[in-house]
């Protein structure tokens, strides 16, 4: 998934340049993310660590990684391959599915393994003890568990443990001579709204409820995050959280992690349009990219939905200046009924011209399938 560099001035895609691009395809623009990296991370007054399943796209880490000072979150074996000899920024691996294969591999390049329940645990000090490896260890608490907290039904879930569990695994830890280094949470996409203030005051009080235990020696405590894409206008009081988390953990050092709320900015998907076509009344653009290519932007999942109108960049507005100008449904190239990308209004379609879909930097890869044998987008980064 190697991606291609374009010249700088391409970053915004206008023509007669935006045409010489294979389509379909993203184009990612790093100092879009450098920008919101920055801009959240002040906000939030903590630490930021940056959830590379958001984006994993190689050239885009090996321009903007360098900033992603307090780490990267990792979920699976292929993206701390990713990393490895990349990243010279902390690694926090985190998931319930962790392999021995991910567990020493992680143990090998010195990542922190947030341990996700007792049994994982016990995985872990296995192989770093059949390796006499130094292991650097934290915990993972399930959100919904948190002393004090009543989060919505939405944020229960299956990761991490509870806190009777963090307990015996403080003792296990202590039995093996070593110690926990950072706890962790993190209660799912988009609920940072409803829960942010809740899981602050759950996790201090299972810090403090802890802190006597002598294989507890936080260096950093995570909060998760579930910050959504456009976080600058979702109402988010951002001073009096700074001043809730300092009253709460005073010099602790806190993270919270970031994905879709990094990248979603910095990335557009683009297509073609391949042929515009009437049914009734109701007008078509067929494109060459759809679900295959950008899952989250068609209808398929109601849950996942989205509605994007997309820019037009007209193949050739001198020749074909009688362009109709109607209402017209932009659809894929996969012969789903459910791969409808988006609706255009008032803007000429034809065949030719390029639909530029915005804030389409997150989750990419967040694709179902290699139905149709359809080529795979194209990968750009503007640089
Ligand atoms: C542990 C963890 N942290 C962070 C994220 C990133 O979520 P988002 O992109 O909504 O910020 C995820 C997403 O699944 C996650 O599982």
């Amino acid at each position: 998934m190697d991606a291609m560099v374009l010249l700088d001035e391409m970053r915004d895609l206008v023509a007669p340049g935006a045409f010489e691009l294979e389509t379909p395809c993203y184009v990612f623009d790093p100092t879009r993310v450098a920008r919101d990296y920055t801009e959240l991370k002040e906000a939030l007054g903590t630490g930021l660590v940056v959830s590379l399943k958001a984006n994993p796209v190689l050239d885009l880490l090996a321009r903007c990684g360098h900033q992603f000072t307090d780490g990267i979150e990792i979920a699976s074996l292929g993206e701390l391959n990713l990393t490895v000899g990349r990243a010279a920024v902390p690694r926090f691996v985190t998931t319930p599915a962790m392999t021995s294969n991910l567990a020493a591999s992680a143990i090998a390049c010195r990542s922190t393994l947030v341990a996700d329940s007792l049994p994982q645990l016990e995985m872990i000090l296995k192989i770093a003890m059949a390796r006499r490896a130094g292991v650097r260890l934290a915990l993972r608490v399930n959100a919904a568990c948190l002393p004090g907290t009543q989060l919505p039904p939405g944020a229960r879930d299956h990761f991490g443990m509870a806190p009777a569990d963090v307990t015996a695994a403080l003792d296990r830890v202590r039995q093996a001579d070593l110690r926990i280094e950072g706890l962790h949470t993190f209660a799912g996409s988009n609920t940072f709204l409803s829960c942010h203030r809740q899981i602050a005051s759950g996790m201090a009080a299972l810090a403090e409820q802890i802190s006597g235990h002598p294989a507890a020696q936080l260096s950093f405590i995570n909060l998760g995050g579930g910050i959504p894409a456009d976080w600058r206008n979702a109402g988010i009081d951002w001073p009096s959280y700074r001043t809730q988390l300092a009253h709460l953990f005073g010099s602790i050092s806190l993270l919270h992690e970031a994905g879709r709320a990094v990248f979603t900015a910095c990335g557009r998907f683009v297509v073609r349009i391949l042929g515009v076509k009437q049914i009734e009344g109701r007008q078509y653009a067929v494109c060459d990219g759809g679900m295959a290519h950008n899952f989250l932007l068609a209808q398929t999942e109601s849950l996942m939905k989205r509605t994007i109108a997309p820019r037009v960049l007209a193949a050739d507005p001198q020749t074909h200046p009688t362009a109709t100008i109607r209402p017209t449904v932009v659809v894929g190239n996969s012969c789903n009924r459910a791969d409808v990308l988006g609706h255009v209004q008032g803007q000429p379609v034809e065949e030719g011209s390029l639909l530029i879909f915005e804030g389409c930097g997150a989750y990419h890869t967040y694709s179902p399938n290699g139905f149709l044998n359809l080529k795979s987008p194209r990968l750009y980064v503007a640089s």
